[in-house]
C-alpha cells in the first residue's frame, strides 16, 4: 500500500524556517504539511498565507495544508494561489461539504476532509467517491505533541474496509500524536499517510526520523 509521510512544520523553528524547509525538501519527506487555525475552530492561532508564501518558493514538494478555519470555502481560491496541493477540510466546519470539495477540485487541488475524533465515519459516506483522502484526527486539533487516542485504531480499520468495498483508492491520513513506535502498527491498520510533527522537530537527526517512519 501507498506510504506517504507529510512532517508538519508547526513543530518547526519559525526562527529558520527555511533551513528546516531545505531539510524537509533533501529529506524522504514526500509531502509538507501546513497546519493553518483560525482561533475559532481550534482554540489556538497558528499561521496563514504569509507563511505559505514563504515556503512555496523553497520547495517543489507538495504542500499538504490542513484547514482548522471555521467556513473555509471562503479561502479556496487563496490557498490554491499560494501554492496548495492538497487541501483538507474539517468536516465540522463545512455547512455543504459536498460543494466545498467540489470547489477545491476546481481550483486544481486533491481534496481531503478530516473527522474530529468524535465525529462518525458515516460523515464521509456520501462523499467518498468524490475526494483523494480522508485525515481521521488522532488527537482534537489544535495543538502539537498531544498523545494519541488509542480508539483511532479502530477508525481506521473501519474506514479501510469500507474504501476496499467500494473498489476505491481513497487515500486515508491520520495527524496526531504519531510517533516511531505507533507508525507500523498505523500502516498495518491501513493507513498511507503519516503527519508528524512533534516526532520529526523534536528528534537529533529529523531526517533520519523521516526515513525511519517511512519504513517502519
Ligand atoms: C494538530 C495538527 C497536527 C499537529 C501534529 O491540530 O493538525 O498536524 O501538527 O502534531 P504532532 O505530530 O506533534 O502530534
Ligand atoms: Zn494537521
Amino acid at each position: 500500500m501507498k506510504r506517504i509521510v507529510s512532517p508538519s512544520i508547526l513543530a518547526a523553528d519559525f526562527g529558520q524556517l527555511a533551513a528546516d524547509i531545505a531539510m524537509l525538501d533533501a529529506s524522504a519527506a514526500q509531502w509538507i504539511h501546513i497546519d493553518v487555525m483560525d482561533g475559532v475552530f481550534v482554540p489556538n492561532i497558528s499561521f496563514g498565507f504569509p507563511v505559505m508564501e514563504a515556503v512555496r518558493p523553497l520547495t517543489a514538494k507538495p504542500l499538504d495544508v490542513h484547514l482548522m478555519i471555521v467556513d473555509p470555502d471562503r479561502y479556496i481560491a487563496r490557498f490554491a494561489a499560494a501554492g496548495a496541493n492538497v487541501l483538507t477540510v474539517q468536516a465540522e466546519a463545512c455547512t455543504h461539504l459536498h460543494r466545498t470539495l467540489q470547489s477545491i477540485h476546481e481550483h486544481g487541488m486533491q481534496s481531503d476532509v478530516a473527522l474530529n475524533p468524535a465525529t462518525p465515519l458515516s460523515v464521509v459516506e456520501e462523499v467518498l467517491d468524490d475526494i483523494d483522502m480522508v485525515l481521521l484526527m488522532t488527537v482534537n486539533p489544535g495543538f502539537g505533541a498531544q498523545t494519541f487516542i488509542p480508539n483511532s485504531f479502530s477508525k481506521i480499520e473501519r474506514l479501510r474496509r469500507m474504501i476496499e468495498n467500494r473498489g476505491l483508492d481513497t487515500l486515508i491520513q491520520v495527524d496526531g500524536g504519531v510517533t516511531l513506535d505507533n507508525a507500523a502498527e498505523l500502516y498495518a491498520a491501513g493507513v498511507n499517510v503519516l503527519v508528524a510533527g512533534n516526532t520529526v522537530f523534536s528528534s537529533e537527526n529529523p531526517a533520519g526520523t523521516i526515513h525511519k517512519l517511512l519504513t517502519a
